[in-house]
């Protein structure tokens, strides 16, 4: 058996031009979704990522402000631009792009971003909110891979659900997600004691690492379904995920690295942006 691929591209591309249909008619009210990316330093992954938000802002019919600080950037002058654009009309959702340097603390500009334009939702209120199931804007990832899941008719209800990896902006808000839906959800990390076990129990197995390669077929159940959040460079530098190729022969699903979680991850930070407008007017 060989696992039908989860395509976030095409599902991407579909929320997509909904999400230009919902701004077309926005703008007829004079309203324009307004993005801010901020990029901090030269961090070439984080380069793509901002440039491919910036794609994705144009797709939707947004309007969109790249600000860029040099690496050698004080906290203070990071939280005065964010102050900026707290106030800013033009601007409804603020995109910080982590990691950041090691003299700036990512919690006091998390912390520095208005609630209502914490569009990656990493805000403390945000996340408290998303704890009690009373949000208006969902984590990007986890909200994209609640989006694949869906499209491919896979309910979470009483299933062993495994996230492999414990961070606040994946692992910890997408165990929560699958929980809202009535996961029964495990949240493994470096610690887990026979971690391979662990995941071999799981019907839907979430792995978010950020090591190459790392699920091999041993930890996987047959006919599981397998979403891989890691984007990896292997020895060759070739993009690729936490999960080796050779688990698509388990799985009875899986995402692929790239063109699975990624692209969706991207679409759901132009959803929350259309919402934070919306709420904002
Ligand atoms: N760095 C890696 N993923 C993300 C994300 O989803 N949001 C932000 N702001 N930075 C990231």
């Amino acid at each position: 058996m060989s696992a039908i691929k989860m395509d976030g591209k095409a599902l991407s591309a579909k929320v997509r031009s909904k999400i230009l249909e919902e701004t077309q008619s926005l703008k007829a009210q004079g309203i324009v979704p307004g993005l801010a990316v901020i990029l901090v330093g030269d961090d070439p992954a984080s380069e793509i990522y901002v440039r491919n938000k910036e794609k994705a802002c144009t797709e939707c019919g947004f309007y969109s402000e790249k600000h860029v600080l040099p690496a050698s950037a004080t906290e203070q002058e990071l939280i005065a631009l964010i102050h900026t654009l707290n106030e800013s009309p033009k601007i409804n959702g603020i995109l910080c792009q982590l990691p950041l340097p090691a003299q700036i603390s990512e919690d006091a500009v998390i912390a520095a971003i208005d609630p209502h334009k914490d569009v990656d939702a990493f805000h403390p209120a945000n996340v408290g909110r998303i704890m009690i199931g009373d949000f208006d804007f969902l984590p990007c990832t986890p909200a994209g891979v609640m989006e694949l899941l869906d499209e491919y008719q896979i309910d979470p209800k009483g299933k062993k659900c495994v996230v492999i990896g414990r961070s606040n902006i994946v692992g910890k808000p997408m165990a929560m997600l699958l929980l809202h839906r009535h996961g029964t959800v495990t949240i493994c990390h470096s610690r887990t004691i026979d971690l391979p076990k662990v995941c071999a129990e799981a019907d839907i197995l979430v792995a978010a690492v950020g090591k190459a390669g790392f699920v091999t077929p041993d930890m996987v159940k047959e006919g599981a379904v397998v979403i891989d959040v890691g984007i990896n460079r292997n020895a060759e530098g070739k993009v690729c995920g936490d999960v080796a190729p050779e688990v698509m022969e388990k799985a009875s699903y899986m995402t692929p690295v790239p063109g699975g979680a990624g692209p969706m991850t991207i679409t759901m930070l132009m959803k929350n942006t259309l919402k934070a407008a919306r709420l904002q007017h």
